[in-house]
This record gives structure tokens, sequence and C-alpha cells, in this order.
């Protein structure tokens, strides 16, 4: 399902008039250039996506699903109009969209109503080693309550996960398997659909974490055959604080509700309630009109740019960057996956990552430093934490010049 790699993007792929659609790449920082480097933990937002947020507050703010004046209406086409969107993104159906927080909640979504009503004691429910906490809590909440245990798949050195290992951790005890698409600490690519076949042919269902994958590798939950996928808005130069989980219809509409509010009812006395349908039975109270309408907007920016030729830029500007901090003294790059995103991280000798971090921050370069919301991963790298360098669509030659530019000072200030 990954974009195939070639080594430089196309010749329209203009990347000066992409950095000018994201007007904070020019807010001086620290009296001087920006490098953001930082877009595994949120990526900034083009221009379109600010007005189509804009647009929405003063042109089309007011509940939906619930009035019948003009406003309200404006705003419901828009809020069902984006479903439709987001939907088309996944190539799935409307009814398959949940909208959430984030992919966080999206994840606690399938933990609490698919999974939970299901877990026996003594079941198992298989992750892998490179996991996000939020791929890793949910399930064990819902694993301490029913006596189940939750297995993790190794990680090889390079940061790829243990194939063989995790096919042989499957086995007649598994009853659900969530494996991370994209790795946020390490930007490996997981083969999920080896994985997702693997598991059906044993009949166990399968979610995805997209989180990190969705704004660099295309995504078609059909062609998966992706039980369910998570995503979260922000990392895809979208709103904060919205997500999505796609889910086969067929296991949505099986699932109860799992938080009690307006819009997921279908009627309700002091006897006892019955459920509205998926999605609509997920999401309770007044839902985050603007995040569906700005996620909208920044998948379509995605369309006009071109995923293909995102991970191309992407991709060129990985190998740039790799062959770039190998020159920097006392540097340990940890994940070098053969199939990897846009991520670098790595150690140096004689500075934690929080120190390196700051001195990056002296220079206008924003990264992320410690466990990254992966702290077995550490563990397994015998690192306390890390400093990230992740890529997005706007990044280019001179930020990543600038990030070596202030390692070299580091590595000499640590020496
Ligand atoms: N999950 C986000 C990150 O990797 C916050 O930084």
């Amino acid at each position: 399902m990954n974009a195939p790699l070639t080594e430089r993007p196309p010749s329209n792929f203009d990347l000066d008039r992409i950095r000018e659609q994201f007007p904070i790449l020019s807010e001086p920082v620290r009296g001087g250039r920006l490098a953001y480097l930082d877009n595994a933990a949120t990526t900034q937002k083009p221009e379109v996506v600010l007005q189509a947020l804009d647009h929405y507050y003063r042109h089309q703010n007011s509940n939906v699903h619930r009035a019948v004046h003009d406003l309200a209406e404006r705003a419901t086409n828009a809020y069902e109009g984006a479903r439709d969107r987001i939907a088309r993104w996944f190539n799935a159906a409307r009814e398959e969209i949940v909208f959430t927080r984030g992919s966080t909640e999206a994840i606690n979504l399938v933990a609490y109503s698919f999974l939970r009503p299901r877990l026996q004691p003594g079941d198992e429910i298989l992750l892998t080693g490179m996991e996000h906490h939020s791929n890793i809590v949910p399930w064990q909440l819902v694993a301490a309550e029913k006596g189940a245990k939750v297995i993790a798949a190794p990680v090889s050195d390079d940061g790829s996960l243990d194939i063989d290992a995790w096919t042989a951790l499957l086995n007649e005890r598994t009853k659900f398997v969530a494996v991370v698409h994209v790795s946020n600490s390490l930007g490996t690519v997981n083969p999920i659909d080896a994985m997702i076949k693997a598991a059906h042919a044993r009949g166990i269902p399968v979610l995805v974490d997209g989180a990190q994958a969705i704004a660099h590798i295309p995504v078609d939950v059909k062609a998966l055959d992706v039980d369910f996928y998570t995503c979260s808005a922000h990392k895809a130069y979208g709103p904060t604080g919205f997500g999505c989980l796609y889910g086969k219809r067929a296991l949505l509409d099986a699932m109860p509700p799992w938080h009690g509010g307006g819009d997921m009812i279908r009627t309700v006395s002091f006897e006892g309630s019955t459920w509205n349908e998926a999605p609509y039975r997920f999401e309770a109270g007044t839902p985050d009109m603007a995040g569906a309408i700005g996620f909208a907007r920044a998948l379509d920016w995605i369309e006009s740019v071109g995923l293909d030729a995102i991970a191309a830029h992407e991709h060129a500007l990985l190998v740039e960057g790799t062959a770039m901090l190998a020159t920097v003294p006392g540097l340990r790059m940890i994940g070098t996956a053969p199939d990897k995103g846009g991520i670098l991280a790595f150690v140096m000798d004689g500075g934690h990552a929080q120190d390196i971090g700051t001195i990056l921050d002296q220079y206008g370069v924003a990264v992320r430093t410690g466990h990254h919301c992966t702290m077995p991963l550490m563990v397994r790298f015998g690192v306390p934490a890390t400093v990230r360098a992740s890529l997005a669509v706007y990044n280019n030659r001179q930020d990543l010049e600038q990030l070596t530019h202030a390692l070299v000072k580091a590595s000499r200030l640590l020496a």
C-alpha cells in the first residue's frame, strides 16, 4: 500500500509555492529563521485550512442535526459534506467514518465498544514493540478488567518489526491485533497488508493506527480489508482535536455505544433508551464541526499537491538528511529500517536529548525530544530519550542544513 518512492518529486512540485501557503513558516523564532521539524507531533496548517475554519465561524456556525434554521442547515451540510470527503479519502462509505477527537479516542472507542464485550480471561491482544502509548494503554485497560493479556512482538535492531516473531505470536488465544502503520518514533513503515492477511487467515480482526501515515501514504481501507483504521487531522495539515475512526460497517453496526448524550440516541425515556445508527451512535454531544470541515479542506489540499509527490519529496529529504546527520560527530541514528518515513531520530554522545533540543531551539530548529510516547521502545534501544526531527511536505534543504549546523555546534559544546 505504500507509495512507490522515486528519488525526486515531479518537476511541477513547487516547494517555494508550497511554503508560501503556510504563514507560520515565516514566523521568526529566537530572532531568526524557523526550521520546523516537529511534524510528527503536529503539522502546520496551510492558508486554505485557516480560511475554511474562519469561514465556518463567520458564515456557517451553528449546531448540527438539530435545528431547521438556515445557519443550522449550512452547518449540517458542511459537516456532513466533510464526512463524505473524508470517506472518499479512505475509499470508505460515509457510514463507516466515525468522528472522534483523534486517533487516541478512536482506539479507545474500539477497545471499549468492540473488544471489551468479546474478551475472555486468557485471551491475547497482539501489538508490536513500537506502538505509541495510545495503542498500548487502551488495550491494557480492557485486558486488565477481563483477565486478558497484551503481548508485544519484538522490534529488530534497525527498527523494523520482527515479522517472523510477530507471526509466531499469532495463535488461538489471539483475539485482536493492533499495529501502528508508521512509527512516530522511528519512521518504520509496517507491512500492514501482509499482517492483515495473516491475522484474517486466523479470523482475527485488525486495527491500524494511521496517525503518522495519512499525510504521507495513500490508504485504501477496502483494498487493505482492514477492520479499523484511525487518524488525527492535526498530523495531516488539519485542525487539532479532530480525527476519525474507519470501521467496517458490519462491525460498527454490531457495536454498542460507549459515550452517552445527545445525538447518539433514537429515543430516551427514564425506563430506557434506544440508540441511533452508526456512525452517530458513537458521536455523543455537540461535535467539532469546524474540525471536520477543516480536516476535509486539508485533505483537498493534500490531494491538490499529490500524495505521491509528497512522499517522493519527503523521501528525498530523508535520504539527504540521513547523509547530513552522518557527518555530525557522536551522533547515532535510532531507526534505520529499509521502509521508513520522514523521521530522523538520534542520540548524541555526552548529551541528553533534552539538552540537545534546547541547543537546537537556540538556532531556530524545532524538534521533539523525549520518549515520544513510546517508552517501551526507548527501553528496547537502551536509551532514555531521543531527539526526533520529523518531515513534512514544506520542509526543504535549508531546514536540514540549519539542523545539521546546530547539531555540529551542539557536539562541540558537549565534547
Ligand atoms: N504522537 C505525537 C508525537 O509523536 C504527539 O509527537
